[in-house]
């Protein structure tokens, strides 16, 4: 029988859109872990193999049939494929807004016609621009300023306008820069797993922005897992809540835990001039805090383990660091 609960229960059946990739595979395990029916719909399948007790739908969300076939049967759905990159973004907007935007429109219609209980789609705390005032609240004006950071806004709004007009039960996350095993080098621009594979690789580490200034709320993996877990199950309809730690890093900070983790000073080159992202980063997760989520894994800890995961020698970042718009160098 089909779960009438909004919560997860032994009765849910949980489609983990982009399930394949780095956030979506660590929210499986964790979903499979806890005792729940899980299936994946990716357009590519999980590179270690389909995790078992899990089902995989194979499926390109801008299909609306293939959308339809994968939401059948499921009772709850969290949302997160599609494109993580701002460098990716910039280089093609329309496949940017294909896959965000549009596939989000086309995965609101197919689970309203599935009847799915409820919904959290993963936005991204790009959403607020350059931030006015540190930490973000949500509350914080919207003002994309790359074409990732649109289609992720464009994709909410199309989350909400289901909500109203047809009735969907769904929130919002919106995760600041996430790190931790598992991330793809050719399109991960967090500063943690970049940072890391150029330094364990002996490599000169390029900082992009004044390391002073420049500062970010690095969230462990694991605990964002558990803060979509907490929206999932006690969040608000229509609301959006921020995941993150609250806690600052500058990246000078980061570069400092790194040398603690490894025993040796990054070979930091700083380049202060050729970006204008220089800003902080820092969710107030005041409003995450309120449904009983507490981070629980500190920045020194992640990167430890990170250094364990990523082993000696790991394959080093090939997505740029910097990309340039209408003539202004940005970091990814
Ligand atoms: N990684 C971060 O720091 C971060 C921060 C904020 C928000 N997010 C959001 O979290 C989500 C997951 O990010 P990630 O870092 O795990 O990225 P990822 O690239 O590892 O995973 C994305 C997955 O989506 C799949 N996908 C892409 N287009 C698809 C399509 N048309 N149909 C079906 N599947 C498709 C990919 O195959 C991939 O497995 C994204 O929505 C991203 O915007 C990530």
């Amino acid at each position: 029988m089909k779960s009438d609960s909004r919560s997860l229960d032994e009765r849910s059946l949980i489609l983990v859109t982009g399930g394949s990739g780095f956030f979506g595979g660590h929210l499986t395990a964790a979903l499979l872990a806890a005792g729940h029916a899980v299936r994946v719909a990716d357009i590519r399948p999980p590179a270690g193999g389909t995790p078992p007790g899990a089902e995989f739908a194979a499926c390109d969300l801008c299909e609306v049939d293939q959308v339809a076939a994968a939401c059948a049967g499921v009772t709850h759905i969290f949302h997160l494929a599609g494109n993580p990159s701002g460098t990716r973004s910039v280089t093609d907007p329309l496949w940017d807004f294909r896959v965000n935007a549009l596939a989000t429109t086309n995965l609101c219609q197919a689970a309203v016609s599935a009847s799915v209980r409820r919904m959290v789609y993963v936005s991204s705390g790009m959403v607020y621009g350059v931030p006015l005032t540190t930490p973000i609240g949500e509350d914080h004006p919207l003002t994309p300023f790359i074409p990732y950071a649109a289609s992720k806004l464009s994709a909410e709004q199309s989350v909400l306008a289901a909500a109203s007009t047809y009735g969907l039960d769904a929130s919002v996350a919106r995760p600041f820069t996430l790190y931790g095993p598992g991330e793809d080098p050719a399109t991960s621009g967090g500063e943690v797993s970049r940072f890391l594979r150029w330094h364990l690789n002996d490599l000169p580490v390029p900082v992009t922005g004044d390391p002073d200034l420049k500062s970010r709320d690095f969230t462990h993996v694991d605990d964002a897992v558990a803060a979509l877990r907490a929206i999932m199950d006690r969040g608000a309809a229509g609301a959006a809540y921020n995941v993150g730690t609250g806690r600052e890093t500058t990246l000078t900070g980061l570069l400092e835990i790194i040398e603690s983790a490894t025993g040796r000073a990054p070979r930091a080159v700083v380049d202060a001039g050729t970006t204008d992202d220089t800003y902080r980063h820092v969710a107030d997760i005041g409003r995450l805090r309120a449904l009983g989520h507490r981070p629980s894994i500190g920045i020194e800890a992640g990167i430890r383990s990170m250094v364990t995961a990523l082993g000696p020698a790991p394959q080093v970042p090939t997505l740029p660091t910097v990309f340039t718009m209408a003539g202004t160098p940005r970091a990814s």
